[in-house]
This record gives structure tokens, sequence and C-alpha cells, in this order.
């Protein structure tokens, strides 16, 4: 099918998400165009990202339901406008869903997509640069209750004034998909972009993640606002952070806090997170002596809040989203593990290491727990687990699980 979108002409498709329909560019039409490339592509969609905005959804109305009023939304980089059409469909207790996107052609696929799902009455639409559709808001009457970033590559350029255009006790989400630097490929991208060195080891994409929310913290308190990180998850191609702003300068101190450095010992895989308000001497291993590495600085308290992983579970018992049983699972793992130690282990990775076969991971768990260390288990890596036993215990319960 084609349609005029007023003076724009490209092939597209009827999809459904959740509870919105919507149009879409029809990419496998686009492919057979003279000088396709994705870049090209005149309105963005990617159907990878639906757990992401399943996971939005979810949080919104868990959000809402403690906030318990009507909330006011907002998407400053709307795409084709499915994510911000879905809370207005899909969330109770939301009076307006402000969407906004620089690109003209977007602009007139979101406002067809809103006509065709009746939701003229919640979801308005501008078409500005996302920096001065926010600065327009920062105004305390006209502030959002809930702003969602979601990029191409780095949410950074958009930080401030996202944090500017939140009310207080608002809630500000993210996604990043730049994750070469994030995860440790270009350490100094990492460092340029997020004010902290990425580190290549086996947790990387947790070092992501925290890289993430340490920006935030740090963006924040120039403005006087703590935040809180009351959830996050990665996926294959992208880290998402959710947080609650709390203004008040003793609020911003109290998160600059949970800012530290993750040292790492690349020859006996010990690590070690040190705060900015600590200054140990840290420069060598204090298992092998060998030179440590970092990551940083990056946040390294919480990175969910459990209270609010519940609330997320109770809505994916009550939303059918189609990956409900996915959602929970995750949700869950979130939950277990937001009160363990940073950084985990992989079983694969020790072995690659050591020049060993690899063990059943059941059995390296069940040689933890008889010798009493905790394990949590983690949606970072399915073949990875936290625990408070160190590096060395961890090496010597591997080689036991062989035998
Ligand atoms: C990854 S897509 C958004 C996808 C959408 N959030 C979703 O869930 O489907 C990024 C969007 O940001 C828009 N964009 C890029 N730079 C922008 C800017 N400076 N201001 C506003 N929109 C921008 C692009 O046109 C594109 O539609
Ligand atoms: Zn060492």
């Amino acid at each position: 099918m084609s349609e005029n979108f007023g003076q724009c002409l490209f092939p597209f498709k009827k999809s459904v998400e959740g509870a919105a329909e919507f149009f879409v560019p029809d990419f496998s039409r686009m492919k057979t165009l003279k000088n396709y490339a994705p870049s090209k592509i005149p309105v963005f969609y990617n159907p990878f990202m639906k757990l992401n905005r399943d996971i939005a959804v979810l949080v919104l109305q868990a959000y809402q339901r403690i906030m318990k009023r009507n909330l006011v939304v907002s998407e400053p980089l709307a795409g084709c406008g499915v994510r911000g059409i879905r809370f207005a469909k899909e969330v109770s207790g939301i009076s307006e869903v402000n969407l906004n996107d620089i690109n003209p052609e977007a602009f007139k696929l979101i406002k067809r997509n809103i006509e065709i799902n009746g939701v003229e009455d919640t979801v308005f639409l501008t078409n500005k640069d996302a920096n001065l559709f926010l600065s327009q808001h920062d105004a305390p009457h006209k502030r959002f209750d809930y702003i969602d970033i979601d990029p191409f590559g780095t949410p950074v350029h958009f930080l401030d004034s996202a944090i500017r255009a939140l009310k207080n006790k608002g809630v500000l989400a993210l996604t990043a998909t730049d994750l070469a630097p994030l995860c440790g490929v270009y350490p100094t991208a990492a460092l340029r972009k997020y004010g902290g060195f990425s580190l290549r080891t086996e947790y990387s994409q947790e070092i992501a993640l925290r890289l993430l929310a340490g920006c935030i913290a740090f963006a924040a308190a120039k403005h006087d606002i703590g935040v809180n990180i009351i959830f996050s998850h990665k996926n294959n191609h992208y880290v998402r952070v959710y947080v609650q702003i709390n203004q008040g300068a003793k609020k911003a101190n109290q998160s600059l806090k949970n800012i530290g450095f993750i040292y790492h010992c690349f020859k006996c895989l010990n690590r070690k997170a040190v705060f900015l308000t600590q200054s140990p001497d840290v420069a060598e291993c204090d298992v092998c002596g060998s030179t440590l590495r970092f990551a940083g600085p990056l946040w390294l308290g919480k990175i969910a809040d459990k209270d609010f992983c519940e609330l997320i579970e109770i809505e994916a018992c009550q939303k059918r989203t189609g990956d409900e049983n996915r959602i929970r699972k995750i949700v869950r793992l979130i939950r277990d593990e937001s009160d363990a130690p940073p950084t985990y282990f992989v079983v694969d990775y020790i072995c690659d290491k050591l020049g060993i076969p690899i063990p059943p991971l059941t059995k390296v768990i069940s040689q933890l727990r008889q010798n009493n260390y905790k394990i949590w288990f983690t949606h970072f890596h399915n073949r990875g687990f936290r625990t408070d036993a160190t590096a060395r215990t961890v090496m010597e319960m591997v080689r036991k699980a062989l035998h």
C-alpha cells in the first residue's frame, strides 16, 4: 500500500503493537527502491524495540499508581509515534502525551497514526528539535511528569534539557544504543560522552548501564537535583535507565555518594568497587599484585528499586503484551539482583582464562552455596551470577565443579 502523507510518498504498511495500530514504512518494499539505505528510511520504526516499549508501558503505569493522579508525559524523539500512542491507549491516568520529532516525514506519519488510533484528545504533536521542545517546557507549570528519550545512539545530548523539563519526583527514561563506547570498545568515546571510562570485561554491559546512570546523576546534580534509579535493564543492543528525580542540593549530594570506580584485575579477575568519597590505594591488585584497570566514574548504587520492581511485575500480570512471561522473568531477575554487589562472573569466561573445560553452571553454583556463599543470578547474562565470594574462590569452585 502507498499513501500520500502530505508531500511524502513512500511504501508503508499497517502494523500492530500492544493496543496501537499504526502505519510504518514498509522496509521490505523500500529495499527494492533505488538508492536504498537504512539511514534513508523516511521514518524510523524498530519492531525489535517492542520489549523496550512494553516495559516502558508497565513502568509508566506502575509510576502512575504511585502518584495517584493524572500524569503529563512526553516523548521528544517519537519516530512513528508508537510508544506515545501506546502510553495514551494502554496506561490509565494519563492526561497528556506530548510527542515531538524533528523529521517532517515523521511528523506527518505520527499525525496520521494519532488519528487512526482516535487519541487526538490526549496526544499532541510538534515538529522541532528535541532540545528546543524540552527547553520550551522548563518553566515550573509546563514541566512533564515522565519524559522518554529513545534516540539513535546516545541520549546525552538531550539529558540536560530533559532534566530541566521534569517536575520534582518526575521520571526520566533513557535508552542508549551506543554500546561500543559504553562497553569498552572505545573507552575514550565513553569518557567524552558519559564522563567516565568504559572497560571491556565479561560484565561490560553492566558497566555500560552504570556509566549512563552516573552521567544522569552528574547532569542532575548541576541543577541541585538528586536521582534514584527506580529500574533499569539491558538488551542485546541497548541499555535503558529509569530515574526519579528529587530536587534539592542535599539530595544531589546524596546521589553523588553513589558514584565511584570499578577496578578490575585482568590477571586474576579480582574486582573492587571504590566510591569517589573513599581514597584507597588501588593501583595494584591486592590478590596478585598486577596493575589494576578501572571503569568510571560511574554509578555504584542500586540499579533498581526492589519495591518498584514488584509494582512492575503486578502490572505485567495484568497487561497482556504477548511477551508478559518473558518480561516477568526479566523483572524478577532484576528485583532479586538489586541487592547484590556490582559486577558478576561468567563461568565460560573463567574457564577460557584458566584453559579448562566448562563445568555445568549448576555444579558451580551448588559448590558456592555449599560453602555458604550467596548467589544472585543476573539479567545481564544468562550464564552469569553475582556472589559475595572473591574471584579466587569462584575460580576454585569452578575447578572443583569439574570433578
Ligand atoms: C530511535 S528513533 C525513535 C523511536 C521511537 N522512540 C520509538 O520508540 O519507536 C529516533 C528519532 O529521533 C528523531 N530525532 C533525531 N534527532 C532529533 C532531534 N534533534 N530532535 C528531535 N527529534 C530527533 C529521528 O527523526 C527519529 O525519528
Ligand atoms: Zn589480580
